[in-house]
């Protein structure tokens, strides 16, 4: 079975709750986008207090924002966020060695508060950039499949060639595709090694079947 993770962007409170109704009798784990309007074009509503109050999930948080270091705590004050996931590019104003550090030093502070840590990169960023934290705890790479900030994009499939270099130099753990994802891109993904499906308007605009929706990605595995 492979993992599927209903992902939520919205831009107003109706969406954002009308979401949260369709899926949570279906699943277990969501994932948030939170976009600035400055790393990525959109705006997104829902943050830590929306979050908060919704206690039957747990939420997966993929931070589409410069500065991520700025917002981690808000988050990991909230006890139903299991993973904290931000952007390699997010972090402009460092290169090199002393970038890779300040990275690894938001991941610990992740860790510290007993959740779990994971970085994206987007489809222009070479998988490169992620091997000075193939052997720090980490718990997934998210592999960008459309460029960051809008639901309803199509799948890149330069993208598969990134999850196969990444699956064939690292394996301490998931590695998430977002972006894109439907029965065929999803199949594509899971062949090249990607763990985790992160699907949104596959989900949530293009199936009138929630639960079947999320049963045909979760057995891509099976095809
Ligand atoms: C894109 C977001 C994705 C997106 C997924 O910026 O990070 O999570 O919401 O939506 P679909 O599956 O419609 O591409």
């Amino acid at each position: 079975m492979i993992k599927v993770i209903p992902a939520i962007l919205s831009n107003n409170t109706e969406d954002f709750f009308r979401k949260i109704k369709l899926i949570r009798p279906y699943v277990k784990l969501v994932q948030l986008d939170v976009a600035d309007g400055h790393f990525v074009a959109n705006k997104s509503f829902g943050g830590p207090r929306e979050v908060s109050q919704i206690k039957d999930l747990f939420w997966e948080i993929h931070l589409m924002v410069f500065h991520p270091e700025d917002q981690i705590n808000s988050w990991l004050k909230i006890s139903n966020v299991k993973r904290i996931i931000f952007h390699w590019e997010a972090i402009p104003d460092r290169s090199g060695e002393l970038k890779q550090n300040f990275i690894k030093n938001i991941l610990n502070r992740i860790y510290q508060e007993g959740k779990e840590g994971g970085i994206a990169i987007n489809p222009e960023t070479p998988v490169s950039v992620l091997s000075p934290f193939f052997s720090v705890q980490i718990a997934s790479f998210l592999i960008m499949t459309v460029n960051p900030g809008f639901s309803g994009q199509k799948f890149l499939n330069s993208s598969l060639a990134k999850i196969k270099n990444l699956r064939n130099s690292w394996h301490n753990g998931e590695i998430e595709v977002d972006g894109g994802i439907n029965p065929l891109t999803g199949h594509q993904a899971v062949k090249a090694g990607a763990d985790v499906l992160v699907a949104g308007s596959y989900i949530f605009s293009h199936s009138k079947d929630i639960q079947r929706a999320l049963e045909r990605l979760k057995t891509l595995d099976e095809v």
